[in-house]
């Protein structure tokens, strides 16, 4: 059995995106419908075993970066004790979590402690106004209070992400960069995804890498340059800001394909293996580690999924596939 998991384009999965909760904190109207509350009981949702072997045998297979994303991952009861589990495992180097913040003035440090080496932040607003009415109920000066432990903790690098919008937070692109670089942290800018009811509804207010990229040029005239990404790395395209410790970044999920290059998969936290954000193809590996199946067997069904990975999302075409699931139930 190999210890790479390769699919049929050729593609080396890397990178693990696990979700260990559906719940979140906020309600961004772009991610979660304002009804939508997911109803799964405890045994639904998997455990810390069932984490920790799935891990494993990824790793086994030469995943060595394993996101920790949600929903809102601060909220699960154990995330401390997960990120240990996770970050003990053989061949696991880099841990790193996607959090809205709300909670990460109070986690930041033991996370850091326990593997957590560095953590990307969604924040899509510096208004407090605004940002409470984009997030429905969500409060800015915390997550500010999240960032700046995270700083404090030692994580490297930290990122924030905001989602660009039309209308929205459009006017905020330049003050949010200049936030980005008094912290002497990292930035990049989402192109709005259609996922789910509440990502088709906002598709409205999409921005495009172009429209996005032309308002970051004018900003800063001159000092962009631009950077190469590395084999495990997501999909921004990132530019150094000269004469800063900031990097500005693009995902433009919509406006171009990166998915020539897409290294990852998903684990929600219902441990669905979900091959491609855009696409609805899933296999259950909790029902495959709680079966009397061998590591040698989970592998091979890993394998067979991995080949079936499809070539690229078809936001533009097939919106249908891919709107009833939520992003927060995904994982981003
Ligand atoms: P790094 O490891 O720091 O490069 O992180 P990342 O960009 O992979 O992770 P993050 O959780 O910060 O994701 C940022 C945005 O990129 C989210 O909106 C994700 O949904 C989006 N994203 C990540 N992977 C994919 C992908 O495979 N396809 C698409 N369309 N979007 C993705
Ligand atoms: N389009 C783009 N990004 C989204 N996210 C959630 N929903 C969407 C969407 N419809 C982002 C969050 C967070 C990341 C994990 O996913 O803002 O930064
Ligand atoms: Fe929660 Fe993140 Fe979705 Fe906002 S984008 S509702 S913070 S999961």
């Amino acid at each position: 059995m190999s210890n790479k998991l390769i699919d049929k384009f050729g593609r080396e999965i890397n990178y693990l995106r696990l979700s260990i909760t559906e719940h979140c904190n906020y309600r961004c109207f772009y991610c979660r419908d304002d009804e939508h509350a997911p109803n799964c009981k405890r045994e639904d949702i998997l455990s810390y075993e069932d984490i920790q072997r799935i891990v494993r045998l990824f790793a086994e297979l030469g995943v060595s970066k394993v996101r920790l994303t949600g929903g809102e991952p601060l909220i699960r009861r154990g995330i401390v004790k997960i990120a240990s589990l996770i970050s003990s495992v053989p061949g696991i180097t880099d841990m790193p979590l996607s959090t809205n913040a709300h909670l990460l003035g109070k986690f930041a440090g033991k996370l850091q402690k326990n593997g957590v080496n560095r953590v990307n932040i969604s924040i899509d607003s510096l208004i407090p106004e605004k940002f409470e009415k984009i997030t429905r109920g969500g409060d800015v000066h915390e997550v500010i209070k999240g960032i700046d432990a995270a700083i404090a903790s030692g994580m490297s690098p930290i990122k924030i992400n905001a989602v660009a919008m039309h209308g929205i937070n459009d006017d905020e692109i330049e003050s949010m960069i200049d936030f980005a670089i008094e912290k002497g942290i990292d930035i990049r800018f989402i192109e709005t995804m259609p996922i789910g009811n509440a990502g088709i509804e906002a598709a409205d207010q999409h921005m495009s890498e172009q429209a996005i990229l032309a308002k970051i040029s004018q900003h800063l005239e001159g000092r962009l340059i631009p950077l190469i990404s590395k084999k495990t790395d997501g999909p921004a395209s990132n530019y150094k800001i000269k004469d800063t410790n900031t990097t500005v970044g693009i995902i433009s999920a919509v406006s171009n394909h990166f998915c020539q290059t897409c290294n990852r998969v998903r684990l929600t936290a219902k441990g669905d293996l979900i091959l491609c954000l855009g696409q609805e193809d899933a296999i259950s590996l909790k029902d495959a580690v709680r079966s009397n199946l061998s590591d040698e067997e989970i592998k091979q069904m890993i394998i067979d999924a991995i080949n079936k990975k499809p070539e690229k999302h078809e936001f533009n075409t097939v919106v249908d596939n891919i709107s009833n699931r939520q992003m927060a139930e995904i994982g981003g």
